[in-house]
């Protein structure tokens, strides 16, 4: 496949452990849809499929046309979009008409800088049921929004080492709602 390294930021698909670790964190019993941002060639698709989460609750939001095409072949029955994951306001215009239950994204945050990775996490709050979550990981240790503006709950993972690269797994949620 042709496609750019530096959006596709890393040298393998995420192995099994970080991808059923990703997986784990959605709350099933909330309503709505599940939201996967950049899931390439499907390996945590596989994981939320895995968990017992059906493909027509799934949607995913993939730049790469290459990487559409496969995922349409593996996973017939969830709706697939091309677009920019950074511009979820748009997506959610055209695509969505609830809250999602949670955003699963498998992008490479680092190779943007920290306005457009703190947008693009509030944006994504802004989606979710209360209860939601959005779940990213990481290779580095250290989450890519700073928790400085208490602007969402903040949880992580143990580092899942056996991974190529070692990673971490975030969990944002929103603040709870006060009277
Ligand atoms: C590190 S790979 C992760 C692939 C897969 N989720 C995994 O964990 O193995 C990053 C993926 O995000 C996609 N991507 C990068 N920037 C994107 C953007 N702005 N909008 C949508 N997808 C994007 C890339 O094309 C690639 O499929």
């Amino acid at each position: 496949m042709r496609e750019d390294p530096k959006r596709i930021g890393a040298l393998k698909p995420s192995g099994q452990g970080l991808a059923r670790m990703m997986a784990a964190q959605v709350d099933q019993s909330l309503d709505g849809k599940i939201l996967e941002l950049g899931p390439g060639t499907g390996s945590i698709t596989d994981a939320l499929l895995e968990a017992g989460i059906p493909q027509d609750r799934l949607i995913l939001l993939e730049m790469g046309s290459e990487f559409c095409s496969l995922l349409e072949d593996r996973f017939p029955d969830t709706k697939i979009v091309q677009g920019d994951a950074f511009d979820l306001k748009k997506f959610s215009s055209e695509h969505l008409d609830a809250p999602l239950a949670a955003i699963v994204s498998g992008l490479p945050l680092f190779n943007h800088e920290s306005a457009r990775r703190r947008q693009l996490i509030h944006d994504g709050l802004d989606l979710l049921d209360p209860e939601g979550a959005f779940i990213q990981f990481t290779y580095r240790a250290k989450s890519p929004v700073a928790y400085d503006d208490q602007a969402f709950r903040l949880s992580s993972t143990r580092r899942i080492w056996w991974n190529l690269f070692p990673a971490k797994v975030w969990i944002y949620r929103p603040l709870p709602v006060t009277e």
